[in-house]
């Protein structure tokens, strides 16, 4: 493939809703003198999804009175003072887009450092924004990227960012970060206004971060339901000054997750408590993030100046096909309305690979009514890791013999999905286009960007003496949740028997939404049935949105079962147990309970509760750094502690651990490893 032509560019422009900056011999005048003036251009700069040849660039610019359109100049040079300018161009901001604008700066060189800024007519610029194009693909060089999740401004500041730039810019240029990926839940939709709950969140403080326009008060919070109050939603949080900064530093490589529409929505139903037809909403959240992230991805039948929402409105949907996606005219032009699954090359040995598992995922298992009979009482989070197998394959299950009945809390209990079909969490074309995309991949690491994780969190309730006086109701596992893969699980049996069916090696995923540290290898089943791994996983800890270990930590002083959630020492603070429990069983933790000593406690451990897992924390949070290298892929979680206010110092605060751990390349027919490689600081409770 020849470098992008002029003309080609234009047309990628445009698919994209992209004004064009093109490298031209002779630049046209832009305003002069130049002012910076930051309070005008108030939500910041931003750069996205990086080619060799060229990125998107995207400001916000309103107007301080009257709603005529305005016209910016964008610059693009090959040094922060723009001596050596590349390009220059114009976009316009109006209110269709709600005075946001994105610009291809295109014919670029790769590898590259570019800086960029936004001027109005009047020479009154945007910040300086810093941006990085993608190497060639027969670039052998290590890639360098670190990926996030999960940011509740509401809960949490963004001390992440502040120590992720501190550090990047102490690093030599060869050692520096490509880009961020991040992974969704880049704004909490679920808002709430701190005078309706006082009391604030677990222990955290709630920070007034928006209001909505519209909205609807559900409960004691609130949620947006049109295009403007999702645009306040982004608004109030790019008003963050360390999600600002790393938005001016880095491209950004974005993947929505749950809360960028909707918590629990799936496809364009919402659930709060029952099911809600939110069509409506669906096509505001697709819009408005069209409009503030600056993704490669195309509209259907926009134009440069807006985004063309589908007229939809919010009908129930009654008629499903097999794989559970919703036949609902407008369910099916809402969720449409936006396809965001994109790939990314970076060099040799880095195939990225995005998917949305949210717009066309059938409803999850935890949400219908027929499951409620299979739902462990007395056990916080927990579901049958037995039971949601069946359920989820539904008539697919056993080879197509799926059980009549299935036993629970003592009692057989009618399968009610014996005669449905399993559930889908990419819908079937997103399927076939993964899959397709995995196959062909010719780079040494095919990395998913996967949003959700595969790794099951276990713990065995099975195993829990007689004399606590509670009764897991299966005589298998407990799982920690069930909406994300390890509730989608036919479908991940799919997708990593394609993987070792294809002999597809490099195979790992990275994921968000968890608010947990893990690492791991993936495999369709654990103990007692055959352990297979085919690929590595490694999942970051949020920004800022609490985690497990938080929310375990109110699990009631009298509950039997909080020596498996909470450690109390006698002296010092609470320790996440669920880290132990989740590692090594439910004896490790009593036994830490009783001996206090980690060592003692992980003698008794139960060595087929987790073989899948090298890593786990579900109290960290932070950011992952990943190397991909022609022979290995290293992962280093770096946590800082719960990060409740922002962090005055210039690193963000103190660090709580950094661990990293290796997977090396392996072949077709081998079992990959991950192995821990360096520990900095104390881990919570994990050896
Ligand atoms: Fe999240």
């Amino acid at each position: 493939m020849g470098p992008i032509t002029r003309r080609e560019a234009l047309k990628l422009a445009s698919a994209l809703g992209a004004s064009l900056a093109w490298p031209s011999m002779v630049l046209r005048p832009g305003p002069r003198p130049i002012q910076e003036r930051r309070d005008l251009f108030a939500h910041g700069v931003a750069s996205g999804d990086p080619r060799p040849d060229s990125v998107l660039l995207w400001t916000r610019r309103p107007p301080e009175s009257g709603s005529a359109p305005l016209e910016l100049t964008v610059e693009v040079a090959r040094d922060p003072d723009f001596t050596r300018l590349v390009s220059r161009a114009r976009t316009t901001v109006s209110a269709a887009a709600d005075w946001t604008c994105r610009v291809l700066a295109a014919g670029l060189e790769p590898g590259c450092v570019y800086w960029y800024r936004f001027v109005d007519p009047q020479g009154l610029a945007s910040r300086v924004g810093r941006t990085i194009t993608a190497p060639q693909e027969d670039d052998a060089a290590p890639a360098r990227f670190t990926f996030v999740s999960c940011q509740n401004m509401q809960m949490g500041a963004c001390n992440a960012y502040r120590r992720m730039i501190y550090e990047d810019q102490r690093r030599p240029r060869d050692a520096q970060l490509q880009f961020v990926l991040h992974l969704g839940d880049f704004v909490y939709e679920v808002t709430w206004y701190p005078e309706d709950r006082p009391q604030g969140y677990y222990d955290r403080t709630l920070k007034d971060v928006v209001r909505y326009p519209n909205g609807e008060k559900i409960a004691d919070f609130h949620v947006p339901t049109t295009v403007d109050d999702y645009r306040a939603l982004y608004r109030g949080y790019l008003l963050d000054p360390d999600l600002q900064d790393a938005r001016a530093r880095w491209p950004f490589v974005c993947m929505w997750d749950n809360h960028e529409f909707s918590w629990k929505g799936w496809q364009s139903q919402e659930v709060f408590g029952t099911v809600k037809p939110a069509q409506t909403r669906k096509a505001a959240a697709n819009q408005a993030w069209f409009e503030y992230q600056p993704a490669r991805v195309a509209q259907n039948g926009g134009s440069l100046e807006r985004f063309d929402a589908p007229q939809v409105a919010d009908a129930p949907i009654t008629q499903f096909d097999t794989d559970g996606l919703g036949q609902e005219a407008g369910n099916l032009a809402a969720i449409n309305s936006l396809k965001i699954n994109r790939t990314f090359r970076y060099g040799r040995h880095l195939e990225l690979l995005l998917t949305d598992n949210r717009s066309f995922r059938s409803q999850p298992l935890t949400d219908r009514p027929e499951t409620a009979p299979f739902k462990p009482r007395q056990f916080p989070f927990a579901v049958s890791e037995d039971v949601t197998e069946i359920l989820d394959a539904g008539n697919r299950y056993g080879g197509g013999h799926p059980p009549a009945t299935i036993s629970f809390g003592g009692a057989d209990l009618p399968n009610p999905r014996k005669d449905a079909p399993p559930l889908s969490m990419l819908g079937a074309p997103q399927k076939a286009w993964f899959l397709a995309r995995l196959h062909a991949s010719t780079a040494t690491w095919k990395v998913w960007g996967n949003t959700v994780a595969m790794l099951d969190w276990r713990i065995d309730f099975q195993n829990l003496p007689p004399e606590l006086g509670v009764h897991w109701p299966t005589t298998g596992y407990a799982l920690l949740g069930d909406d994300d893969w390890s509730g989608y699980r036919a479908e991940r049996r799919e997708i990593l028997d394609f993987v070792r069916a294809n002999g597809i090696t490099g195979f790992a995923t990275v994921a968000g939404d968890r608010h947990a540290f893990l690492a791991g290898v993936i495999s369709t089943d654990l103990p007692p049935k055959p352990f297979t791994p085919v690929g590595a996983e490694f999942v970051t800890g949020s920004i800022s949105a609490p985690g497990l270990a938080e929310a375990a930590r109110h699990v009631t002083k009298d509950n039997p079962l909080r020596p498996i959630y909470v450690h109390e020492p006698a002296a010092g603070s609470p320790g996440p147990a669920i880290n132990c429990s989740l590692m090594n069983g439910v004896r490790a933790s009593l036994a830490l309970a009783r001996t206090n000593d980690l060592r003692t406690a992980i003698a008794e451990r139960n060595l087929d509760n987790a073989p899948q897992l090298a890593f786990a924390d579900v109290g960290g949070h932070g950011y992952a750094l990943v190397h991909v290298a022609s022979d290995h892929l290293e992962v280093e979680f770096v946590c800082i502690p719960e990060p409740l206010a922002r962090s005055p110092d210039v690193n963000g605060g103190p660090l709580a651990y950094r661990v990293a751990h290796q997977v090396k390349l392996w072949k077709a027919g081998e079992v990959p490893r991950v192995q821990r490689t360096t520990v900095e600081g104390t881990l919570p409770l994990v050896l």
